[in-house]
C-alpha cells in the first residue's frame, strides 16, 4: 500500500506538546503494524507568524494541498493580539479551511464512564452520552462579503458581517449529517434561527426538501438554536446528530464539549469534498485551544490530539480497527484512573504529558498483544 502522507501543523503553545505524543504513537504503528506514513511538519500560527512573516506560508499551503490528510495542533496565544487581522494565528485555520474546502466539521462529544463524574452536569444527565455536532465549516457569517469596519461620519462608524448560505453549501453539509445519523442513531436536529434570520428559513427550507427527497427514513428535528442550547444542558441525551451552520456550530460545539467534562478530551475532523476516486481533503484538530498558561509545563492533555489521530484513521484511513483500537486504549488508561489536571476529579493519579501518551502507548500494546 502506498505510504500515507500527513501534513503536521503542531502550531503555538501547547499543540506542540500534545502532537508529540501523537507522533510517539505513529512511531509505535509503524514499528508493530504494516503501516507506513510520509510525515512532514511545518510552522503554523503565531510561531509560523514569528519566523516566516505570516501565519500559514503559501509553501505549508501547497503541503497542505499534497497531503492526505492533516493533523492540526492549536494556535494562537496573546502574544499575537495586535498582529493584523489576516496574518493573526486564526487566520491560518480559516485559510486551511477555505482553500482545502473542508466544509462539514464533525465534532463528537462523548461522555466516558471513566469520566462521567467530570462534567458540571449531574450524572444521570451525561452518563453514556454520545453526540455528534456537523457543523458547517465554509461558509456563513466567518467568510460572507462585505465585512469591515467602515467610516460613517466623523463621529460614527459601523461594521458589517455578513451571513451568507447558498443551496449548495446546505444541501452538501445537511448530507453528511444525515449519511452520519444513518450509521449512528438515525436522528438528525438541525439548528438555526428561522424565526428572526433569512438565512436560517433558508436552512430550514432546504434541509426540509433534502429530508423529503431523499432521507424521509432518517429522524429529523428542526430546533431554534438558541433552545438547542438551552436543550443541551437541561437533557443533552435527546440529541444524535446536530446539523448547523458556522456560527452556531462554533457556540453549540463549545456546550457540547463542556458537557463531557474537559475540552482536553474532543477531537474533531474538517471533510472536503468527496472526490471522484473517492479521496478527499481532510483536517483532523482537537477542539481545544493552545492554552498558553500552561504550555509548557507537561500539563495538558494530549487525549483529545490522539483521538483527533483515530479520526483521521477512521475517515482519511479507513483503518477502523486501527482507529478503534486506539480509542479502546485512551478509554482503559482513563479507567485505570490516571489523569491530567483537567480531568482530574478525586484521588486518581495526575501524570504529565509525556506520561499520558506513554500510558496510551503502553495501553497499545497490551491490547495488541506487542
Ligand atoms: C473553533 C475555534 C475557531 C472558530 C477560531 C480559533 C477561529 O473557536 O474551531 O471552534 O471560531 O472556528
Ligand atoms: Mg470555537
Amino acid at each position: 500500500m502506498s505510504n500515507k502522507k500527513i501534513l503536521v501543523l503542531p502550531g503555538d503553545g501547547i499543540g506542540n506538546e500534545v502532537m508529540s505524543e501523537v507522533l510517539n504513537i505513529i512511531n509505535w504503528m509503524e514499528k508493530t503494524k504494516s503501516v507506513s506514513f510520509d510525515i512532514s511538519e511545518r510552522l503554523v500560527g503565531g510561531t509560523a507568524y514569528d519566523k516566516e512573516g505570516n501565519s500559514i506560508s503559501d509553501e505549508t499551503m501547497q503541503f497542505a494541498i499534497d497531503s492526505d490528510a492533516i493533523l492540526f495542533g492549536a494556535v494562537g496565544g496573546s502574544k499575537w493580539d495586535n498582529v493584523e487581522r489576516n496574518k493573526r494565528p486564526e487566520a491560518a485555520l480559516l485559510r486551511l479551511r477555505k482553500d482545502l474546502d473542508l466544509f462539514a466539521n464533525l465534532r463528537p462529544a462523548v461522555v466516558l464512564d471513566a469520566l462521567v463524574e467530570a462534567s458540571s452536569l449531574k450524572l444521570d444527565l451525561v452518563k453514556g452520552l454520545d453526540i455528534l455536532i456537523v457543523r458547517e465549516l465554509t461558509s456563513g457569517v466567518y467568510f460572507g462579503q462585505p465585512r469591515g469596519i467602515s467610516k460613517i461620519n466623523d463621529t460614527e462608524s459601523k461594521a458589517i458581517d455578513t451571513q451568507l448560505y447558498t443551496t449548495s453549501e446546505i444541501d452538501r453539509v445537511s448530507r453528511v449529517a444525515f449519511d452520519l445519523a444513518k450509521l449512528r442513531r438515525n436522528k438528525v436536529t438541525s439548528a438555526e434561527k428561522s424565526n428572526v434570520m433569512e438565512t436560517g428559513l433558508f436552512w430550514r427550507n432546504i434541509v426540509t426538501e433534502l429530508h423529503k427527497n431523499e432521507y424521509s427514513s432518517v429522524n429529523l428535528e428542526h430546533m431554534l438554536a438558541d433552545n438547542c442550547a438551552m436543550q443541551l444542558v437541561r437533557n443533552p441525551k435527546q440529541f444524535d446528530v446536530i446539523l448547523t451552520d458556522n456560527l452556531f456550530g462554533d457556540l453549540l460545539s463549545d456546550v457540547a464539549a463542556m458537557l463531557t467534562g474537559s475540552l482536553g478530551m474532543l477531537p474533531s475532523a474538517s471533510l472536503g469534498p468527496l472526490s471522484e476516486q473517492g479521496t478527499r481533503a481532510a483536517m483532523y484538530e482537537p477542539v481545544h485551544g493552545s492554552a498558553p498558561d500552561i504550555a509548557g509545563q507537561s500539563k495538558a492533555n494530549p487525549l483529545a490530539m490522539i483521538m483527533s489521530f483515530a479520526m483521521m484513521l477512521k475517515y482519511s484511513f479507513n483503518m477502523q480497527e486501527d482507529s478503534q483500537l486506539v480509542e479502546k486504549a485512551v478509554q482503559n488508561v482513563l479507567l485505570k484512573g490516571l489523569r491530567t489536571p483537567d480531568i482530574k476529579q478525586g484521588a486518581e493519579k495526575i501524570i504529565s504529558t509525556k506520561e499520558m501518551g506513554n500510558a496510551v502507548i503502553e495501553e497499545l500494546k497490551i491490547l495488541s498483544g506487542n
